[in-house]
Protein backbone atom coordinates (compact mmCIF):
# COMPACT_ATOMS: atom_id res chain seq x y z
CA UNK A 1 0.00 0.00 0.00
CA UNK A 2 1.86 3.50 -1.18
CA UNK A 3 0.37 7.02 -0.63
CA UNK A 4 2.56 9.10 -2.53
CA UNK A 5 -0.60 11.70 -2.97
CA UNK A 6 1.45 12.71 0.69
CA UNK A 7 3.77 15.02 0.07
CA UNK A 8 6.45 16.57 3.06
CA UNK A 9 6.64 20.08 3.27
CA UNK A 10 9.40 21.56 5.95
CA UNK A 11 9.02 18.26 7.72
CA UNK A 12 5.24 18.27 7.75
CA UNK A 13 3.30 15.73 6.32
CA UNK A 14 0.46 16.81 4.18
CA UNK A 15 -1.82 15.74 1.17
CA UNK A 16 -0.08 16.95 -1.82
CA UNK A 17 -3.72 18.98 -2.55
CA UNK A 18 -3.25 21.13 0.70
CA UNK A 19 0.62 21.84 -0.08
CA UNK A 20 1.37 25.56 -0.24
CA UNK A 21 4.22 27.56 -1.31
CA UNK A 22 4.24 31.44 -1.42
CA UNK A 23 4.18 33.00 -4.48
CA UNK A 24 6.66 35.17 -3.57
CA UNK A 25 9.21 31.67 -3.51
CA UNK A 26 12.17 32.99 -5.58
CA UNK A 27 12.24 29.45 -7.01
CA UNK A 28 8.86 30.31 -8.81
CA UNK A 29 10.18 34.07 -9.12
CA UNK A 30 13.83 33.40 -10.35
CA UNK A 31 14.62 29.83 -10.47
CA UNK A 32 16.53 30.08 -7.03
CA UNK A 33 16.27 26.84 -5.93
CA UNK A 34 17.73 23.10 -5.94
CA UNK A 35 17.00 20.24 -6.28
CA UNK A 36 17.73 16.12 -6.44
CA UNK A 37 16.11 13.50 -7.54
CA UNK A 38 16.72 9.66 -6.30
CA UNK A 39 15.95 6.32 -6.57
CA UNK A 40 13.69 4.16 -4.48
CA UNK A 41 14.79 0.31 -4.69
CA UNK A 42 13.25 -1.93 -2.31
CA UNK A 43 12.27 0.69 0.41
CA UNK A 44 16.23 1.59 -0.01
CA UNK A 45 16.71 5.55 -1.35
CA UNK A 46 19.68 4.35 -3.55
CA UNK A 47 23.16 6.73 -3.17
CA UNK A 48 20.68 9.52 -0.71
CA UNK A 49 23.94 10.60 0.99
CA UNK A 50 26.07 11.40 -1.98
CA UNK A 51 22.64 13.03 -3.79
CA UNK A 52 23.10 14.91 -0.35
CA UNK A 53 25.89 16.15 -0.68
CA UNK A 54 25.90 17.20 -4.12
CA UNK A 55 23.40 19.35 -3.30
CA UNK A 56 25.36 21.10 -0.23
CA UNK A 57 28.22 21.63 -2.76
CA UNK A 58 25.99 23.31 -5.16
CA UNK A 59 24.86 25.31 -2.20
CA UNK A 60 27.91 26.73 -1.18
CA UNK A 61 29.14 26.94 -4.88
CA UNK A 62 26.03 29.40 -5.54
CA UNK A 63 25.72 30.74 -2.63
CA UNK A 64 22.16 29.67 -2.32
CA UNK A 65 21.29 28.43 1.85
CA UNK A 66 19.86 25.16 2.36
CA UNK A 67 19.10 23.03 5.58
CA UNK A 68 21.71 20.92 6.86
CA UNK A 69 22.10 17.00 5.68
CA UNK A 70 20.82 15.38 8.63
CA UNK A 71 17.57 17.17 8.63
CA UNK A 72 16.99 16.23 4.92
CA UNK A 73 17.94 13.09 5.40
CA UNK A 74 15.54 12.88 8.23
CA UNK A 75 12.63 14.21 6.51
CA UNK A 76 13.13 12.30 2.92
CA UNK A 77 12.86 8.92 5.30
CA UNK A 78 9.95 10.51 6.87
CA UNK A 79 7.84 11.09 3.80
CA UNK A 80 8.95 7.48 2.37
CA UNK A 81 8.42 5.97 5.74
CA UNK A 82 4.42 7.31 5.39
CA UNK A 83 4.31 6.68 1.69
CA UNK A 84 5.37 2.70 1.91
CA UNK A 85 7.01 3.43 -1.54
CA UNK A 86 9.06 0.15 -2.33
CA UNK A 87 10.36 1.20 -5.85
CA UNK A 88 10.45 4.50 -7.68
CA UNK A 89 11.20 8.13 -7.19
CA UNK A 90 12.13 10.76 -4.42
CA UNK A 91 12.66 14.26 -5.21
CA UNK A 92 13.86 16.94 -2.69
CA UNK A 93 13.44 20.52 -3.95
CA UNK A 94 15.11 22.77 -1.80
CA UNK A 95 13.61 27.13 -2.82
CA UNK A 96 15.55 30.21 -1.66
CA UNK A 97 12.07 31.05 -0.10
CA UNK A 98 9.71 33.79 -0.21
CA UNK A 99 11.06 37.51 -0.31
CA UNK A 100 7.92 39.05 0.73
CA UNK A 101 8.08 42.30 2.11
CA UNK A 102 12.10 42.48 1.87
CA UNK A 103 14.64 42.58 -0.67
CA UNK A 104 14.40 39.66 -3.27
CA UNK A 105 18.33 38.93 -2.67
CA UNK A 106 17.82 38.11 0.92
CA UNK A 107 14.84 35.60 0.93
CA UNK A 108 13.99 34.74 4.40
CA UNK A 109 13.98 30.91 5.62
CA UNK A 110 14.22 27.79 2.35
CA UNK A 111 11.66 25.90 2.01
CA UNK A 112 11.97 21.79 1.75
CA UNK A 113 9.67 19.71 -0.15
CA UNK A 114 9.70 16.16 -0.49
CA UNK A 115 7.68 13.95 -3.33
CA UNK A 116 7.87 11.07 -5.51
CA UNK A 117 5.95 8.63 -7.21
CA UNK A 118 6.27 4.65 -8.40
CA UNK A 119 8.00 3.34 -10.85
CA UNK A 120 5.83 2.03 -13.56
CA UNK A 121 5.57 -1.35 -15.16
CA UNK A 122 6.14 0.90 -18.53
CA UNK A 123 9.03 2.48 -17.57
CA UNK A 124 11.18 -0.35 -16.21
CA UNK A 125 10.70 -2.08 -19.69
CA UNK A 126 11.70 0.89 -21.79
CA UNK A 127 15.11 0.83 -19.16
CA UNK A 128 15.29 -2.69 -19.99
CA UNK A 129 15.11 -2.67 -23.71
CA UNK A 130 17.26 0.54 -24.34
CA UNK A 131 16.16 3.93 -25.30
CA UNK A 132 16.39 6.14 -28.25
CA UNK A 133 18.45 9.20 -28.28
CA UNK A 134 19.41 12.54 -30.30
CA UNK A 135 22.09 14.75 -30.00
CA UNK A 136 21.75 18.76 -29.97
CA UNK A 137 24.09 21.60 -29.63
CA UNK A 138 23.65 22.75 -25.93
CA UNK A 139 25.38 25.42 -23.55
CA UNK A 140 24.22 25.24 -20.08
CA UNK A 141 26.65 28.43 -18.86
CA UNK A 142 27.30 28.77 -15.87
CA UNK A 143 24.61 26.18 -14.13
CA UNK A 144 25.74 23.57 -15.80
CA UNK A 145 26.91 21.10 -12.92
CA UNK A 146 24.53 21.88 -11.03
CA UNK A 147 20.58 20.81 -10.39
CA UNK A 148 19.07 23.77 -9.66
CA UNK A 149 15.20 25.17 -10.14
CA UNK A 150 16.29 27.10 -13.03
CA UNK A 151 16.21 23.34 -15.33
CA UNK A 152 14.67 25.48 -18.79
CA UNK A 153 17.81 25.50 -20.76
CA UNK A 154 17.91 21.62 -20.28
CA UNK A 155 13.92 20.87 -20.26
CA UNK A 156 13.63 22.74 -23.42
CA UNK A 157 15.86 20.95 -24.89
CA UNK A 158 14.32 17.48 -24.40
CA UNK A 159 10.80 19.25 -24.82
CA UNK A 160 12.25 20.25 -28.87
CA UNK A 161 13.12 16.25 -29.25
CA UNK A 162 10.41 14.33 -28.60
CA UNK A 163 11.06 11.97 -31.16
CA UNK A 164 13.83 10.73 -29.48
CA UNK A 165 13.72 9.46 -25.58
CA UNK A 166 16.79 10.79 -24.30
CA UNK A 167 18.61 13.94 -25.77
CA UNK A 168 22.68 14.35 -25.84
CA UNK A 169 23.62 17.61 -25.04
CA UNK A 170 27.01 18.13 -27.59
CA UNK A 171 28.71 21.96 -26.88
CA UNK A 172 29.89 24.46 -29.67
CA UNK A 173 33.29 22.34 -30.55
CA UNK A 174 31.45 19.36 -30.94
CA UNK A 175 32.50 17.41 -27.93
CA UNK A 176 29.86 15.54 -25.62
CA UNK A 177 28.79 16.92 -22.40
CA UNK A 178 26.19 14.70 -20.86
CA UNK A 179 22.49 13.84 -21.55
CA UNK A 180 20.12 16.15 -20.44
CA UNK A 181 19.36 13.92 -17.55
CA UNK A 182 21.77 11.53 -17.67
CA UNK A 183 25.71 11.03 -17.85
CA UNK A 184 27.11 9.43 -20.94
CA UNK A 185 29.59 5.99 -21.73
CA UNK A 186 30.35 5.00 -25.27
CA UNK A 187 32.62 2.18 -26.59
CA UNK A 188 34.53 3.74 -29.30
CA UNK A 189 37.59 0.98 -30.97
CA UNK A 190 37.10 -1.16 -28.25
CA UNK A 191 37.97 1.34 -25.52
CA UNK A 192 35.20 2.37 -22.99
CA UNK A 193 34.95 6.66 -22.37
CA UNK A 194 32.68 9.06 -20.70
CA UNK A 195 33.59 12.62 -21.19
CA UNK A 196 34.58 14.20 -18.02
CA UNK A 197 32.36 16.48 -15.96
CA UNK A 198 34.50 19.54 -15.06
CA UNK A 199 32.28 22.24 -14.12
CA UNK A 200 30.77 21.35 -17.85
CA UNK A 201 28.05 18.95 -17.11
CA UNK A 202 26.33 17.46 -13.58
CA UNK A 203 28.99 15.27 -11.86
CA UNK A 204 26.41 12.11 -11.83
CA UNK A 205 25.79 10.07 -9.04
CA UNK A 206 24.94 6.88 -10.60
CA UNK A 207 28.24 8.07 -13.43
CA UNK A 208 30.45 8.26 -10.18
CA UNK A 209 29.44 5.04 -8.78
CA UNK A 210 29.45 2.82 -12.31
CA UNK A 211 33.50 4.41 -12.34
CA UNK A 212 33.82 2.94 -8.62
CA UNK A 213 32.00 -0.61 -9.66
CA UNK A 214 34.31 -0.65 -13.11
CA UNK A 215 37.39 0.22 -11.19
CA UNK A 216 36.87 -1.98 -8.73
CA UNK A 217 36.47 -5.14 -11.16
CA UNK A 218 39.32 -3.58 -13.23
CA UNK A 219 37.18 -2.70 -15.80
CA UNK A 220 39.20 -0.09 -18.04
CA UNK A 221 37.02 2.92 -18.30
CA UNK A 222 38.35 6.28 -19.77
CA UNK A 223 37.10 9.58 -18.69
CA UNK A 224 37.82 11.21 -22.08
CA UNK A 225 36.63 13.98 -24.28
CA UNK A 226 34.17 12.30 -26.66
CA UNK A 227 33.88 13.49 -30.18
CA UNK A 228 30.61 14.09 -31.87
CA UNK A 229 31.95 12.44 -34.87
CA UNK A 230 33.25 9.29 -32.55
CA UNK A 231 30.08 9.46 -30.49
CA UNK A 232 28.25 8.96 -34.34
CA UNK A 233 30.47 5.71 -35.04
CA UNK A 234 30.75 4.21 -31.42
CA UNK A 235 30.03 0.47 -30.71
CA UNK A 236 28.17 0.74 -28.03
CA UNK A 237 26.15 3.35 -25.82
CA UNK A 238 24.90 3.73 -22.64
CA UNK A 239 23.47 6.39 -19.65
CA UNK A 240 23.67 6.25 -16.43
CA UNK A 241 20.90 8.18 -14.39
CA UNK A 242 19.68 7.60 -10.66
CA UNK A 243 16.24 6.75 -11.73
CA UNK A 244 17.45 4.20 -14.97
CA UNK A 245 20.35 3.35 -13.34
CA UNK A 246 22.41 1.70 -16.38
CA UNK A 247 20.42 2.63 -19.41
CA UNK A 248 21.14 1.13 -23.05
CA UNK A 249 20.91 3.57 -26.25
CA UNK A 250 19.86 1.54 -29.09
CA UNK A 251 19.80 4.01 -31.50
CA UNK A 252 21.54 7.86 -32.27
CA UNK A 253 20.12 9.95 -34.34
CA UNK A 254 17.78 7.39 -36.54
CA UNK A 255 20.82 5.02 -36.50
CA UNK A 256 21.05 1.72 -34.95
CA UNK A 257 23.90 1.36 -32.72
CA UNK A 258 25.06 -1.67 -32.86
CA UNK A 259 23.04 -4.26 -33.72
CA UNK A 260 19.89 -2.33 -32.24
CA UNK A 261 20.13 -4.10 -28.87
CA UNK A 262 22.96 -3.88 -25.77
CA UNK A 263 26.01 -5.10 -26.57
CA UNK A 264 28.47 -7.36 -24.41
CA UNK A 265 30.14 -3.92 -22.61
CA UNK A 266 26.77 -2.24 -22.13
CA UNK A 267 25.66 -5.95 -20.45
CA UNK A 268 28.21 -5.92 -18.22
CA UNK A 269 27.93 -2.32 -16.98
CA UNK A 270 24.45 -3.59 -16.70
CA UNK A 271 25.74 -6.68 -14.40
CA UNK A 272 27.65 -4.14 -12.12
CA UNK A 273 25.42 -1.28 -11.06
CA UNK A 274 22.36 -3.70 -11.25
CA UNK A 275 24.96 -6.40 -8.90
CA UNK A 276 25.77 -3.79 -6.62
CA UNK A 277 22.08 -2.15 -6.03
CA UNK A 278 20.62 -5.48 -5.31
CA UNK A 279 23.13 -6.08 -2.74
CA UNK A 280 22.91 -2.93 -1.03
CA UNK A 281 18.87 -3.17 -1.29
CA UNK A 282 18.63 -6.28 0.49
C1 LIG B 1 21.69 17.16 -16.70
C2 LIG B 1 21.87 15.87 -15.97
N1 LIG B 1 23.02 15.19 -16.14
C3 LIG B 1 23.23 14.00 -15.52
C4 LIG B 1 22.26 13.43 -14.69
C5 LIG B 1 22.52 12.10 -14.03
O1 LIG B 1 22.84 12.32 -12.67
P1 LIG B 1 22.52 11.26 -11.52
O2 LIG B 1 23.24 10.00 -11.86
O3 LIG B 1 23.06 11.91 -10.30
O4 LIG B 1 21.03 11.07 -11.48
C6 LIG B 1 21.07 14.12 -14.48
C7 LIG B 1 20.04 13.54 -13.61
O5 LIG B 1 18.97 14.03 -13.47
C8 LIG B 1 20.87 15.36 -15.12
O6 LIG B 1 19.73 16.04 -14.94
Amino acid sequence: MTDVDWVSLDGELVPAEDARVSVFDAALLYGAGLFETMRIARRWVVDRDRHLARLESSARTLGLTVPPADRLRDRIEQWRERTQLRDGRVRLTITAGSIAGGSRFEPREPVTLVMGSPRSPAESERFRRGVTAGTTRFDGGSLAGHKTTSYLPWWLASRARRDVEEILLVDTSDSLLEGASSNVFAVIDGVVRTPPVRDRALAGVTRRRLLELADEARWPVQEQPVGLDELRRCDELWLTQSIGGVVPVVKLDGELIGKGAPGPWTLRALELYEGWLSRESS
